[in-house]
């Protein structure tokens, strides 16, 4: 059975399927049945956008079944506005209740996250959840290390760092703002679309995440200790050959905001 065949007796011949398959081996002639080229199984992308836009469900993906491919609920389409409030009152939260956030709610996100797009469809992101408090004071202490050290052996970061510092000495955890929570996306070391694979699917968990009451900030220190520092390495201990492309921290906002602030203009060049 090849990889991906197509049901005669309902596909119409819209050609829908091969117009939109990003690997182009699906071969259409007009008023004619679809088919795959031959010998090009190990080509597709395994991104199944054959199956999903298929409007008499007639192509049959070895791979990628109708089952697995769940129909989209019309009823909860969103609008533009709505989008557009989401993301502009989407705020960095540095203040965060003194409440657990539940693996159940963090994988809740991830299961949303994850449908993010990878490069080539790779899907090799990997997600390190932190959401024990004992381990959270850990990385944070590690991380006040790592800010000293920085200050005084990384030449261009010292000016940066000085206030910071100040307030570190002064009992307040700038480095991961006391959140209860922490994820961080991973994927391998030499991957070289992992940065934005991994940058996207975590701006894809920040929204999510808000829409559930939650709040998160970019843990941009975390992310320089965790590529660098050797006791924050130690302690994040990812598996051989990764490495962390970001992450966030985590939890239930303490203030609620009221405003959105306004941002600089986008800059837009066109060319003709
Ligand atoms: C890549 C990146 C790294 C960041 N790192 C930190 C950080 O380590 N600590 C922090 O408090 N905020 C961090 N931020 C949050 C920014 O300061 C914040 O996005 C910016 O001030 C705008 O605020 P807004 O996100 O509420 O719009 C980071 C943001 C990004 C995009």
């Amino acid at each position: 059975m090849a990889l991906v065949e197509f049901d005669k007796e309902t596909c119409t011949k819209c050609g829908a399927c091969a117009a939109i398959c990003s690997a182009g081996i699906i071969y259409y002639r007009k008023n004619s049945y679809p088919r795959l080229f031959p010998g090009t199984a190990d080509i597709c992308l395994r991104c199944g956008h054959c199956v999903a836009v298929c409007p008499t469900d007639s192509v049959i993906h070895q791979e990628l079944s109708l089952e697995k491919c769940l129909p989209i609920d019309k009823k909860l389409g969103v609008t533009f506005g709505q989008v557009a409030q989401l993301i502009k009152s989407r705020r960095s939260i540095r203040e965060f209740q003194d409440k657990p956030v539940s693996k159940d709610i963090i994988e809740r996100i991830i299961d949303v996250a994850r449908y993010a797009p990878t490069g080539h469809n790779n899907q090799e992101v990997r997600w390190l959840v932190v959401n024990d408090r004992q381990k959270m004071k850990e990385l944070a202490t590690v991380g006040a290390d790592w800010m000293r050290w920085t200050a005084k052996n990384v030449p261009g970061m010292a000016e940066m760092l000085v206030d910071p510092i100040k307030r570190l000495d002064a009992g307040y955890d700038v480095f991961l703002r006391d959140a209860p929570a922490l994820v961080a996306a991973y994927a391998e070391k030499d991957d070289p679309i992992a940065a934005t694979d991994c940058a996207i699917a975590l701006g894809y968990f920040d929204l999510a995440a808000n829409t559930l009451g939650l709040g998160c900030c970019w843990a941009g220190f975390f992310y320089f200790a965790a590529g660098a520092f050797p006791a924050m390495i130690k302690s994040v201990a990812l598996p051989e050959g990764m490495a962390c492309y970001g992450a966030l921290m985590l939890g239930y906002p303490k203030y609620k905001y009221q405003r959105i602030p306004p941002r600089k203009p986008a800059r837009i060049i066109y060319r003709q």
